[in-house]
């Protein structure tokens, strides 16, 4: 049966440990693997833009014997033409798996429910679930287990980010917190998903408004800019929604003096977090954006071996 990965809990914790597990060997022999040899081709596909997401997949394809195939969704006839299903259909025929960054969670499970060969979600209005995988190997990197860890997320804690760290953290074992203004918490059906996986790591789930409450004795602090792709409209009234919640160096120290802070970038320096933080010494933005490649390369041996 060929597995997809469209959002964090399509695998289960010890899946989600394994897949970890072997980005840290892949980090250590980056060329150990090769599935796709042949070369076998993947395809990427991007209805937004991108930049380490790109890269990352591009290289990491490159590395497991394949050939990266990047379709820009505008110059293809997907942009509002033929349906997902029909492209799925294509696809499935001559490539071994197919990464979409989209809008619609939606549409990437129509390109599953077409395709024998593993979709995998890269950013859609709903999950960034490859983020997290980096972000969790970042973490055991700089911390070790994660179980039990804090985690705290700082802002729109109704997008995609926020989503996949509560259910991603939650698999992981991890508590984690967060924190949003008025009108951009998580959905409530989120928050009980995520608190029914964290019942069964031994992690916890939990909601402020207060950023200062939320980040109190973390061991991670993270944040996502205020304006994701699809919502550039709404720009001025989310920086002033957002007011008081950027992560500077006083809020910052709520979290235990060695916590370390992530973003999954691209940043904006003076809105979601202060210079000071994301480029201070407790920031391993660098690692995780790095850690993409290993743990996107390990998540595509996974899903090969699972679905073969
Ligand atoms: N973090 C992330 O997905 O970056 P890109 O949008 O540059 O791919
Ligand atoms: N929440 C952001 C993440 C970018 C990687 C967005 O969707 O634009």
């Amino acid at each position: 049966m060929v597995r997809h990965f469209l959002k964090d809990d399509d695998v289960t914790p010890a899946e989600q440990a394994a897949i970890l597990r072997l980005a840290h060997e892949l980090k250590k022999s980056p060329y150990s693997a090769r599935p796709y040899a042949g070369p076998k081709t993947v395809a990427l596909i991007f209805d937004k833009t991108s930049t380490r997401t790109r890269v990352s997949f591009s290289v990491g394809v490159s590395d497991l014997g394949g050939t990266p195939l990047i379709i820009d969704a505008q110059t293809s006839q997907m942009a509002g033409k033929e349906s997902v299903a029909d492209t799925a259909r294509v696809l499935e025929r001559q490539v071994a798996a197919i990464v979409w960054r989209t809008y619609a969670q939606a549409g990437l499970e129509e390109m599953a429910a077409n395709s024998n060969v593993p979709v995998v979600n890269s950013l859609s209005d709903d999950y960034h679930p490859c983020q997290i995988l980096a972000d969790l190997m970042t973490v055991q990197e700089h911390r070790g287990d994660l179980k039990g860890l804090k985690l705290a997320y700082v802002g729109d804690a109704a997008n995609n980010m926020a989503n996949s760290y509560l259910i991603g953290g939650a698999l992981a074992g991890m508590h984690v917190s967060v924190a949003a203004p008025a009108g951009y918490a998580p959905a409530a059906a989120m928050v009980s998903r995520a608190a029914e996986i964290a019942a069964t790591t031994g992690g916890s789930v939990s909601v402020y408004v207060d950023p200062a409450e939320a980040i109190l004795n973390a061991d991670v602090v993270t944040t996502d800019t205020w304006i994701s792709m699809g919502q550039e409209a709404e720009k001025a009234k989310r920086i002033a929604d957002f007011a008081g919640y950027t992560i500077d160096e006083s809020l910052m120290s709520q979290a235990k003096s060695d916590a370390i802070f992530l973003h999954c970038l691209p940043a904006y320096r003076g809105y979601e977090v202060s210079a000071g933080v994301i480029d201070g010494p407790q920031s391993v933005i660098w690692d995780e954006a790095e850690n993409r490649l290993h743990a996107q390369k390990a998540l595509l041996v996974w899903l090969n071996e699972q679905s073969n």
